[in-house]
């Protein structure tokens, strides 16, 4: 029997009865876009990420561009994030016209690295370090970037900081005895509502938490064609709204979202110690943070023989991410060539996605650890690591727009 990477049915069986009635309401206000249900998900969500404001918009791409305009940064700007994430990230930057400079990651967690980033800030002469306006660190795979550091260093360069928290859905960060939210840090947090996400809609949406009122103003004159009232117009905004739809269907799920990723997090805890004795080793999860675990991320060099192997067995898996960023055609224009970024690039060679839903039970983790091990334990297996011929079956477990 198939082991799906996400199952979203299974999440729909639960949360059916309360969609179908806040549809009624959608349907019976017929207010389709904005509206009472956007209203209130801003609120709920705010509410639960324990921040001043959110602003719904219509994608995580979109959450990242209007966060970053609304903070200023535009052309001739210079925005540092790191290779290895989801191309979003970094086309959210160039459609500001700023330029997306590349620090590498941290190879035990995925991401950004705090030495990476100081050296790369300390190595610029002061003329060019004015043009670097922001960061944008991203929480890969639902763990929290190391957030509280890179505010230090974001205050001492006089930088802001967004964070990329499409993946981070209730992951938690210690703060001093506090545990707090991911995307509530930063001078902005950035969210995806995509299907397959943690807190996924039925359709695409995003959001931008903010503590910041001015911001969180200026976010919304730009989300929604520069408005004050329907037709008073203060900026050429753009149209960037989350549907009702969507927002219904986001409420319900909000109300399931903790439970929804303590469930991850056993299966996760389940996944780490029957892997513990085979050479698979998961992504680390430092002392001071909980992951939402978005996916389960092991890396191993014989990926694409453990990949082939699930496939084969109908258990889906997924490469996050068979290319890093730098090595993008699409990016090919920033000059970056292959060594650059050593860790992102391992991790790319090596990393794979196994199946991580709430709904995923005991039999299927212990299916496809033991399939993970049936190769592992077999002697001279070819090493995997062709990352830029990864076939496209690959995307079909998809976590991503
Ligand atoms: C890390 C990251 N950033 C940004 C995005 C963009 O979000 P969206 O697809 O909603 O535009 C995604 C979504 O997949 C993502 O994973």
């Amino acid at each position: 029997m198939k082991i799906k990477f996400v199952d979203l049915a299974a999440q729909n069986l639960e949360i059916s009865e309360r969609v179908a009635f806040e549809m009624e309401s959608v349907h019976s206000a017929t207010s389709y876009v904005g509206g009472h249900q956007v209203e209130s998900f801003e609120r709920e969500f705010a509410e639960f990420l324990n921040v001043k404001r959110v602003i719904a918009v219509a994608n995580g791409t979109d959450a990242l561009r209007i966060a970053l305009l609304a903070l200023g940064v535009g052309p001739g700007d210079e925005v540092v994030t790191v290779p290895m994430t989801f191309i979003a990230t970094a086309a959210s930057i160039v459609q500001t016209g700023a330029r997306p400079k590349f620090v590498d990651i941290d190879p035990a967690t995925g991401n950004m690295s705090i030495p990476a980033l100081r050296s790369f800030l300390e190595s610029l002469p002061r003329t060019e370090r004015r043009a670097v306006r922001a960061i944008v660190p991203v929480h890969l795979y639902g763990l929290p970037a190391p957030i509280v550091e890179l505010k230090e260093i974001a205050a001492e360069f006089n930088l802001k900081l967004v964070e990329d928290a499409c993946q981070a859905h209730g992951a938690r960060i210690r703060t001093g005895n506090q545990m707090v939210m991911a995307g509530t840090v930063g001078d902005v947090g950035c969210f995806s509502f995509y299907p397959g996400k943690n807190l996924g809609a039925w359709g695409d949406g995003g959001a931008v938490a903010t503590n910041d009122e001015e911001l969180a103003q200026r976010i919304s004159l730009l989300s929604n064609h520069g408005r004050l009232s329907h037709y008073a117009h203060e900026i050429c905004g753009y149209n960037s709204r989350l549907d009702s739809i969507q927002a219904a269907v986001l409420r319900a799920k909000l109300e399931k979202l903790d439970e929804w990723n303590e469930r991850r997090r056993v299966i996760a805890a389940a996944y780490r110690e029957l892997l513990s004795p085979l050479d698979a080793q998961p992504i680390l999860e430092p002392a001071d943070v909980q992951s939402c675990y978005h996916l389960f991320v092991i890396r191993s060099a014989r990926r694409d023989a453990i990949r082939n192997a699930l496939l084969q067995k109908e258990i889906e898996c997924g490469i996050h991410y068979p290319v890093p960023l730098h090595l993008q055609p699409a990016l090919a224009y920033l000059g970056y060539r292959a060594g650059d970024f050593p860790a992102s690039e391992a991790l790319a060679d090596t990393t794979l996605s196994l199946p991580m839903h709430p709904h995923l039970d005991g039999q299927e983790i212990l299916r496809t650890v033991q399939t993970v091990a049936s190769v592992l334990t077999q002697a001279n297996e070819p090493l995997a690591a062709q990352r830029r011929n990864a076939s496209p079956a690959v995307g079909s477990a998809s976590s991503d727009a």
